[in-house]
């Protein structure tokens, strides 16, 4: 433990169970020495799971659908006023796509579903940067973190349209990055992480085909929840001050592999 976070506040959205990133994230950050207010939509909150992450890290939580504009400006006042001053840190750890969830194929869409995944999955994001805008809430040489995926720049058959929705987050990253930049000096970034096996992971079709074939043609391997909650700690932390508007790879190396060994040998 590094005491990279001593005395940074923030939110974290997302954590529903203890396989979630954003679960691995809240002990990291916990360990770091980071206090936060935890979040998740209400019906998450239901499985009750999130109470015993709040225990453990001395955590309140408060319920927020991160698609409504009410709930997010109520958990922010409300988080900072918990907290005892503005936010250093961030996390946007949601995903769900109803087109995925009921196995309709990318050629068949249904545009209400498409409408409602983009909203969580996306438009969520641009909600939350803005109350956290217009509120002054962060404060300066704070960072923003949101979760994405490499289906947002190469085509992944079953990832559906998720792959469109992290496109679209990852864009709002370097839109918002700027002004929250030039205005606020906060850092806005995406991380773009490995197959990892959570709830919103496993809901892929052929999810387990497709984590082994990441790791095999990842060098250094797959990037586990934790790596992603270390690397997240490391974008919280103030050794990356001058990191914004960027979707940083932590995929042990499999967005720059053309082929591996193992993946010849199979073929071969
Ligand atoms: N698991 C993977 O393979 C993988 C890979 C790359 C990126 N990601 C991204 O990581 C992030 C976290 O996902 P995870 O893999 O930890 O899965 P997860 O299922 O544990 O987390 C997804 C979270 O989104 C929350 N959520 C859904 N709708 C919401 C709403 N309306 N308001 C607030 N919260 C809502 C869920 O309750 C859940 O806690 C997602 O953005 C996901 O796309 C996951």
């Amino acid at each position: 433990m590094y005491n990279l976070l001593k005395g940074k506040r923030g939110i974290i959205f997302g954590a529903l169970d203890e396989n979630s990133i954003a679960w691995k994230t809240a002990e990291r950050v916990h360990e770091e020495g980071g206090k936060f207010v935890l979040t998740n939509a209400p019906v998450a909150m239901r499985m009750g799971q999130i109470k015993n992450l709040a225990e453990k890290t001395g955590s309140e939580i408060i319920p927020a659908d991160a698609t409504n504009m009410d709930d997010l400006e109520n958990l922010i006042t409300k988080s900072v006023e918990i907290l005892g001053g503005k936010l250093d840190f961030v996390l946007h750890s949601i995903g769900m796509s109803v087109n995925v969830r009921k196995n309709i194929p990318y050629t068949e869409s249904n545009y209400a579903n498409t409408e409602k995944g983009w909203d969580v999955s996306a438009l969520s994001f641009h909600k939350l940067c803005q109350v956290l805008y217009k509120n002054d809430a962060m404060n300066e040489w704070g960072s923003i973190v949101a979760l994405t995926y490499m289906a947002a720049q190469r085509t992944f058959p079953d990832y559906n349209d998720m792959a469109d929705n992290k496109a679209y987050l990852e864009s709002i990253a370097r839109s918002f990055g700027y002004f929250f930049g030039k205005d606020k000096k906060v850092r806005v970034n995406t991380i773009s992480q490995s197959p990892t096996p959570t709830t919103a992971g496993q809901g892929v079709k052929g999810f387990g085909g497709f984590i082994a074939y990441a790791d095999a043609m990842s060098p250094l391997g797959n990037a586990t929840a934790l790596d992603c909650a270390n690397y997240t700690v490391s974008l919280f932390s103030d050794l990356t001050r001058k990191v914004t508007m960027q979707n940083l790879y932590h995929d042990g190396g499999f967005s720059s592999t053309g082929v591996s060994n193992e993946v010849i040998e199979r073929f071969s």
